[in-house]
């Protein structure tokens, strides 16, 4: 369980809500958020996510699954497709997907009742699928500004690391932050993911934020980690970031809970030739 106060990151709040603000202006902004497990890129994430859906964003998260050597192909994509579903009326959800109805129904089969009687054409090329997915997330932001989450990317498939690219290079003037996180510590020298991230480093356009330990004093208490008690009235090793720190997050937040409670459930894999 996780408490409703977060504390500090100021910093790393005002640059990634700088990016929701330009994005809600029509400016996509990137981000990855990295850090070793346990040292808030999710809570900093969830609060983030918070914010922009407080500013009338939609969020649409997923999260990257361990999985032998290469994770499960697609799995950050298909749950946030998988919120996508749930959380949306089904004449807008019908419009919002348009032409990528048949092709993500394969990914995700609750997009497309109808399309599971059809028999499968012979998967779908994976420049297809990030064409498909390029389409959705322009008519998505289209109606509301849209934070898509994609966390874990340390244990990202192939076809994962390649959307993010894909998207990274090819979403432009559009309403829509893509934020992903990984952890640091996992990416030994031959890590596929590696040499992405360089050549994101490279980019002007991409925001690198490198979560470090809190220094001694100033770590969330142990408290914060499990119950949700309140913070020491006044205590100095507390700190808040105004709106952040209020527990609403929560209450507004429906498409991240309704991602975090299906998380578990799997759908077949994405099928692809290439
Ligand atoms: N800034 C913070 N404020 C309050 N709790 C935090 C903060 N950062 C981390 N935590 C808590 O620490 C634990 C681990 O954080 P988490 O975000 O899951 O780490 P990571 O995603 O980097 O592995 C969680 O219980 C989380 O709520
Ligand atoms: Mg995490």
């Amino acid at each position: 369980m996780q408490s409703p106060v977060f504390v500090g990151r100021r910093e790393e709040i005002a640059s990634l809500t700088a990016l929701l603000e330009r994005a809600a202006d029509g400016e996509p902004g990137f981000a990855i958020v990295a850090g070793e497990a346990g040292v808030g890129k999710t809570r900093l994430v969830t609060e983030l996510a918070g914010q922009a859906a407080d500013s009338g964003f939609t969020i649409l998260a997923g999260h990257c699954v361990e999985l032998g050597a290469e994770g499960l192909p697609l799995a950050p994509l298909i749950d946030a497709l998988r919120t996508l579903a749930r959380t949306t009326a089904r004449t807008e959800l019908a419009d919002v997907l348009g032409p990528a109805r048949r092709g993500l129904g394969r990914l995700l089969p609750e997009l497309d009742p109808g399309g599971a009687a059809e028999p499968a054409a012979d998967g779908v090329q994976v420049s297809q699928l990030l064409e498909l997915v390029l389409g959705l997330l322009g008519r998505l932001s289209a109606r509301r500004p849209l934070l898509l989450v994609l966390e874990d990317l340390h244990w990202s498939d192939q076809s994962t690391r390649e959307l993010v690219a894909f998207l990274i290079r090819s979403l432009r003037g559009v309403r829509v932050v893509l934020l992903a996180t990984y952890r640091s510590d996992e990416l030994n020298r031959r890590h596929p993911l590696r040499p992405l991230i360089a050549s994101w480093d490279r980019l002007r356009t991409v925001q690198h934020v490198e979560l470090r330990r809190f220094e001694p004093g100033r770590s969330p208490p142990s408290s914060a980690r499990s119950s949700a008690p309140n913070p020491p009235p006044g205590s100095s090793t507390w700190s808040s970031t105004g709106p952040a720190a209020t527990p609403t997050w929560w209450r507004n937040w429906p498409a991240w809970c309704a991602a975090a409670a299906t998380r578990l459930i799997f759908p077949r894999p994405w099928r692809m030739c290439c």
